[in-house]
């Protein structure tokens, strides 16, 4: 039996984690309940412990009615915590990893997925700080459920309510039917951009910002996978429990990439590497002189085109980033790379490519069908790809 620790906290969408907890319960999944003294403001204990059938927590030092040590007992045993509604207040408190309460405490404290539904006030979900601490949580491998629109119960309209209870419990049945299908299999993900330098102080590169790498790291970690990644330099943080290879030339990337190839069984390449690098890299810093600076590039090895050729029964994946003829490109590089699948994206569109969060995207597998992934997270894209790569190792495709 599954076990979900639901934490509520204090919005006026509380009563409606009733519905989650009981839509959870009837799915034959164990759940217990956390509330920050907030929440039961809202709504009572004893209305989540009747529906949970289990002992609610508010205070993290009230005596223990089940487990010791409450929040570690709490983390240690849950398969999944899922928070719903998180206030704004609490989107801050676990953005900086402030435990004084039992929900935030027991985040902090599991290894479990855990997934986070947002309900506000539309401004205040607009608000920079919201935001950026909602983007930290991301960063931090959280799965994020976005709010609706719609009628709030403050009267206005707009962002922020608390995304539909089916919604929720669907997300949740789909992170622990995850949980471990790519147990045992060794992942290598490529991740950033790389940089190639002129002289000591300037390079060629690109935007890259790692996101989608990384986001594919923690998903693959998520799933049970131990995962390799190499890392061009980007300003993320690295999701824990995955082995970083720090890079920054694509030389360095190949040497690493080449050194794992051996041990693992799927490699994905989401890595904006630089295709040409300067001819000579000055030793020391160029002084301005003349009025045209002429620069001599040359071809950078392709990394994924050498794995194709020593691919044997590993699954590769690669990316393709494109400004036009986005399926024909992407086919073309399936074969010229010898690949499995690739992930296409048309980085002309707004929320797709570079930098951003979200992305669109077209899965092209080796056969030529393809599955279109329209506007999501970049979560939610690894785990579709993740879910193209399990289908190859022969598990189901989620
Ligand atoms: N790639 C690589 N080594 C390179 C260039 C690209 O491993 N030197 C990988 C990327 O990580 C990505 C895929 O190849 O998975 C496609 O990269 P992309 O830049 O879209 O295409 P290219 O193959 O470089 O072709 P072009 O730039 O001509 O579109």
């Amino acid at each position: 039996m599954k076990r979900v620790i639901v934490g509520i906290t204090g919005g006026i969408a509380a009563y409606k984690a009733a519905e989650v907890v009981r839509g959870l319960c009837t799915r034959g999944i164990e759940v217990h309940v956390l509330m920050t003294e907030a929440a039961t403001r809202f709504i009572t204990p004893l209305t989540m412990q009747t529906l949970s059938g289990n002992p609610v927590v508010v205070d993290m030092f009230a005596e223990p009615r089940l487990w010791n040590v409450q929040h570690v007992a709490y983390a240690r045993r849950a398969d999944l915590v899922l928070v719903a509604p998180a206030t704004a207040s609490f989107i801050g408190r676990l953005a900086a990893g402030i435990a004084d309460d039992m929900v935030c405490a027991t985040i902090l404290a599991t290894k479990a997925p855990v997934v986070i539904a947002p309900a506000m006030n539309s401004q205040m979900y607009r608000h920079p700080a919201v935001q950026a601490n909602l983007d930290r949580l991301r960063d931090m491998g959280y799965h994020l459920i976005a709010p609706e629109e719609g009628e709030l119960a403050c009267g206005e309209r707009g962002e922020g309510r608390l995304a539909e209870v089916a919604r929720i419990i669907a997300e949740v049945l789909k992170h622990l039917e995850r949980k471990a299908d790519l147990a045992g299999k060794n992942i290598m993900i490529t991740a950033g951009p790389t940089r190639e330098y002129i002289d000591p102080v300037r390079f060629v590169s690109n935007p890259s910002s790692g996101k989608m790498g990384y986001a594919l790291a923690g998903a693959a970690r998520d799933r049970g996978a131990r995962v390799v990644l190499v890392s061009g330099p980007t300003a993320l943080r690295p999701p824990s429990g995955v082995q970083v290879i720090p890079v920054t030339t694509t030389a360095e990337m190949l040497a690493a990439v080449l050194e794992h190839f051996p041990e693992m069984d799927v490699v994905i390449k989401a890595a904006a590497v630089v295709d040409y690098r300067p001819q000579t890299t000055a030793e020391q810093k160029l002084k301005k002189g003349s009025d045209k600076l002429v620069l001599t590039l040359e071809r950078n090895p392709d990394i994924l085109k050498l794995l194709g050729e020593r691919k044997g029964d590993k699954i590769l994946v690669g990316f393709a980033a494109e400004t036009q003829s986005l399926v024909e490109n992407a086919r073309e590089k399936i074969k010229a790379k010898n690949l499995d699948l690739i992930v296409a994206n048309d980085v002309g569109q707004r929320g797709a490519g570079f930098g951003t969060d979200t992305n669109i995207a077209t899965i092209i597998r080796r056969d030529g069908t393809m599955r279109e992934i329209p506007l999501c997270s970049k979560q939610e894209l690894a785990h579709h790809i993740l879910d193209e790569v399990v289908a190859l190792t022969g598990g189901e495709r989620g």
